[in-house]
């Protein structure tokens, strides 16, 4: 029987050496933050519970997480530390609002987005009915990372941070991860009996382990399977590597699952985006948060598709072309030198080369309705709000006035545009003015 899963979130760090104004943990990771990163891979988890332990800039990152996790969750509560007193005293504050939780309680931390679902069940399977599991590894470099005492049989005894080591402890070559399950019926207990006598007079969540140890428990721990996971962001150094990683993650995804990228290294994929199979996405290309592209589409190279654009099955984006909130049904194409912004581009419609649908007229953005089967010649600009229905046409250079409402099969032209005369449209309802 799996037990109530709650995690507790630590990301009340000032975050100071990222020597930016934004708060660390709000720090963009491949169109989420880092906070959000680590608090939706803990979700998939699914727990009953989860708490954010706030202080450093706690309205702004709060307000930020809820509209990012919005309806994500069934319960999140983000508590305030007050002035942070180490890892413990987080912990401590992170289970207030869990004062009536049995089961399992995991721990996390806002600047460690690539720990994943996968890594913190093995924790929680593996700690069965100890008090505590714990994630351990043997990184290259050691600095400043709690060390992983064991006794002469090799149990796990306690954790000495850094500063706290004796010469002889410097020496160990395991280190503490900060990522632990623990069993919240022997977690309250430990923490509440934490002292502040070490070296930085805080509060170490790593004094639990020895507590429990000195309880009788036998604490099982896991040698971290990737390093990559375990990174943290301390500096905006940290977090090209962390989004490396990230970057890597998504563009694997969509491979393995068909997407034909031609040079990975030189293509960006935010996180949220769906492709389907048979799409060929070729170099320069940046697809942003929440755009969904068809099976069969063709991208790039050198396209940017944003704020949310959908292509429909077969549609193309070519050289050079920006789409942001724009929706090209099936077959659409757009394939060289082009902004559609704020667009609806019907299907089979062809958009000709430099075509600019100008959605904004310095005060308000406006939209550009393209029907099915329509022709917009090389060069056009429309200006937004503009209609152009089904079939119809605009000729080389033409300057479409916002209002216009070019109407099924109308061929217009010139600057400003005006009707000519209708479209001659071959048997087959293609091309051809
Ligand atoms: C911690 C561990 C150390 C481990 C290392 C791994 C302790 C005492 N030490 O050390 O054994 O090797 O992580 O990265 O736990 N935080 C709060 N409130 C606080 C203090 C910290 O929310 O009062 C948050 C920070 O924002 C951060 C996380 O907890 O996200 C870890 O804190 P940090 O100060 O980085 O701990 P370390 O000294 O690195
Ligand atoms: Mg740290």
């Amino acid at each position: 029987m799996t037990r109530p899963l709650a995690v507790i979130c630590l990301a009340a760090g000032m975050g100071k050496r990222t020597k930016v104004s934004i708060p660390k943990v709000l720090l963009p990771l491949c169109g989420r933050t880092l906070a959000s990163s680590a608090l939706l891979a803990a979700a998939e988890l699914k727990p009953a519970r989860m708490v954010v332990v706030l202080h450093n800039q706690m309205e702004k990152v709060q307000a930020s997480l809820q509209k990012e996790l919005d309806g994500k969750f069934a319960s999140i509560d983000y508590v305030d530390q007050g002035a942070p007193n180490g890892t413990g005293h987080a912990v401590q504050v992170g289970m207030e609002p869990l004062k009536d939780f049995v089961g399992d309680v995991i721990v996390i931390y806002g600047d460690c987005p690539l720990m994943t679902a996968a890594t913190l069940q093995d924790l929680v399977d593996l700690r069965g009915d100890a008090a505590c599991s714990a994630l351990t590894a043997y990184p290259d470099d050691v600095t400043g990372l709690g060390r992983i005492l064991r006794d002469d049989n090799g149990n796990f005894v306690g954790i000495r941070e850094h500063k706290d080591c004796s010469d002889e402890e410097l020496l160990i070559d395991e280190t503490n991860c900060g990522f632990y399950s623990f069993d919240s019926e022997k977690l309250r207990p430990a923490l509440s009996r934490l002292k502040p006598n070490n070296a930085q007079g805080e509060y170490y969540l790593t004094d639990v382990i020895a507590d429990f140890v000195s309880q009788g428990e036998v604490l099982p721990t896991a040698e971290a399977a990737d390093i990559a996971e375990i990174m943290g962001v301390n500096s905006l150094a940290d977090l090209s590597l962390v989004q490396s990683v990230m970057q890597e993650r998504i563009l694997f995804d969509h491979l393995n699952n068909g997407v034909l990228i031609v040079d990975p290294a030189a293509t960006w994929i935010d996180h949220d985006v769906e492709i389907g199979s048979d799409t060929k996405i070729l170099p320069g290309t940046v697809i942003g948060t929440g755009c969904k592209v068809g099976s069969g589409c063709e991208i790039g190279p050198f396209a940017h598709l944003r704020g949310g654009t959908v292509l429909e099955d077969g549609a193309m984006l070519g050289n050079f072309v920006e789409a942001k909130n724009a929706h090209l049904h099936q077959g659409a194409k757009a394939k060289h030198l082009t902004y559609l912004g704020d667009a609806t581009v019907g299907e089979q419609a062809n958009i000709g080369c430099g075509t600019i649908t100008a959605n904004y007229d310095g005060e308000k953005k406006h939209r550009t309705n393209i029907g099915a089967r329509t022709f917009i010649g090389s060069g056009t600009v429309l200006c937004a709000p503009v209609d152009v229905d089904d079939e119809a046409m605009t000729a080389a250079g033409s300057v479409v006035r916002p209002g216009s409402h070019i109407k099924a099969r109308e061929l217009w032209l010139g600057v400003p545009a005006r009707y000519l005369r209708q479209r001659e449209l071959s048997a087959a309802g293609e091309k051809k003015a």
